[in-house]
């Protein structure tokens, strides 16, 4: 693998019939998905709520993520639309791991499915295509969804870390949750 294929940055991951993982590009940056980065639903279990999104900030996130050896920022297109975001990233070569974080934005979608497919393939990309032995993710404890896609992805909580997060004025747990292939 490794850095021949990060540097690569056209990578396509084909999910099903319907859903198309593709390394976003400036282009890809549209009203809507400035929208949902601004949209407290979308936000409210992830750190992004906490700043005000723009088309020149968020071009800023693209490219730089597009430039950096170390993340592969994909969208999620469903026939054709983006609809959210999945990151692999940062990825730790000297350990062989990473992150992974996800959002469906167009909210209508939700509930069909789709980030618990993206998941699963990212995590066989990262696996088989990149060799990476170890994906991490991390969650608010009161993140239902987001919990359900990664247990169903093979995922398993590692640790809490404790009294973390702020959520409506209480303290809440960080989930810290962890995937080995076999
Ligand atoms: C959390 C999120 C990614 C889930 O995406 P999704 O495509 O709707 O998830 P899936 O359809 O694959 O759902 C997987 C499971 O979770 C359940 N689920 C999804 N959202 C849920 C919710 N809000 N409350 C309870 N259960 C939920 C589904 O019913 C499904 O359960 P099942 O397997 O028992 O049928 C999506 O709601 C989202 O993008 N939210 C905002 C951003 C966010 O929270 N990102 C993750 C930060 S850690």
């Amino acid at each position: 693998m490794s850095t021949e294929t990060l540097a690569k940055k056209n990578i396509k991951i084909k999910v099903d019939e319907q859903i198309l993982l593709k390394v976003l590009k400036l282009n890809d940056v549209s009203d809507s998905y400035v929208e949902w980065l601004n949209d407290f639903e979308v936000t409210k279990f992830t750190e992004q709520k906490y700043f005000t999104h723009t088309l020149e900030n968020t071009k800023t996130f693209v490219s730089q993520k597009d430039e950096s050896e170390r993340d592969l920022l994909f969208g999620i297109f469903f026939n054709g639309t983006h609809i959210g975001n999945i990151k692999l990233g940062p990825i730790n070569l000297e350990h062989m791991s990473s992150e992974v974080s996800y959002f469906i934005g167009e909210k209508k979608f939700w509930g069909r499915g789709i980030a618990s497919k993206c998941v699963e393939a990212i995590v066989q990309f990262a696996v088989t295509e990149l060799g990476l032995k170890k994906v991490n993710a991390g969650y608010y404890e009161n993140n239902i969804g987001s919990a359900k896609v990664l247990q169903k992805c093979g995922f398993v909580v590692e640790g809490n870390r404790i009294s973390q997060i702020i959520f409506e004025n209480k303290r809440i747990n960080h989930v810290l949750v962890g995937y080995v292939p076999n």
